[in-house]
């Protein structure tokens, strides 16, 4: 059975002030019947360990420690109090030309570090409208998930990045779709992949979550902008409860 999971990134967003919208959170959720994970900058991540949460990085450097000016590595995000890290964002594809082997890379080393990644996927509006999701999907699979990869160390995160906030979502079935794929691929490949959980991300918000959490082989949601601010994330987390 997969827990269900809620999973925020805050990325480039978040002061020490804005820690008052986690706190708000932990009041809310703290006997949640889901997992929740979340994601602020890195410069808060040690101000996040005594919530009631796991904390996440947004990203991690493949290698353990070195001349690396700016970056961070997975043994940093652990020592700082974080279980899990995103990789393979596709933010961090297009702003730093993230290769599926970079992604694999940097997941490994978050395994390494005795961390979860979440490894982020998905397909362009040009690939979605040229009929190319699923061979984009079964490319990134391939490239981007190491062999090493387990239910206990990954977690997969589809995001079609036209979604990615946007407000515009897949319609259900279209989600449905590229789940199914996902989990068939993972189970091909992975003794315990029927295990492994698979959100979507993009655009989700409250009122739209019930309806996507219902499709087959969504396991939760990784959310960016609705993550925010406590009262548009409790509704995400409550609509997964
Ligand atoms: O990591 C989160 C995703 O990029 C989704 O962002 O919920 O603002 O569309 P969004």
């Amino acid at each position: 059975m997969r827990r269900k999971l809620a999973a925020g990134n805050w990325k480039m967003n978040g002061l020490r002030a804005d820690l008052a919208t986690l706190h708000t959170l932990a009041e809310r959720h703290s006997a949640a019947q889901v997992d929740i994970l979340l994601c602020p900058p890195a410069t808060l991540i040690g101000a996040c360990t005594d919530l009631p949460f796991a904390i996440g990085g947004q990203d991690c450097h493949p290698n353990t420690s070195g001349a690396h000016t700016g970056d961070i590595s997975a043994a940093m995000l652990a020592d700082a109090g974080a279980s899990h890290v995103i990789t393979g964002h596709s933010e961090r594809r297009a702003d730093h030309g993230e290769t599926d082997a970079t992604v694999a890379a940097k997941s490994q080393a978050a395994y390494d570090a005795g961390l979860q990644a979440v490894i982020c996927i998905g397909e362009t509006l040009n690939e979605r409208e040229t009929g190319k999701t699923l061979s984009v999907i079964d490319q990134q699979l391939a490239g981007s998930i190491p062999d090493s990869s387990s239910a206990a160390n990954t977690i997969i995160a589809y995001e079609p990045v036209w979604a990615i906030g946007t407000g515009k979502v897949p319609t259900l079935d279209q989600i449905g779709e590229v789940h199914a794929h996902i989990r068939a691929r993972l189970t091909a490949r992975f003794s315990d992949g029927d295990d492994m959980r698979i959100l979507y991300g993009g655009s989700v918000k409250g009122s739209n979550a019930a309806d996507i959490f219902g499709v087959a082989d969504v396991d939760g949601a990784l959310v960016g902008g609705a993550s925010l601010k406590a009262d548009d994330f409790s509704p995400i987390i409550s609509a997964l409860e």
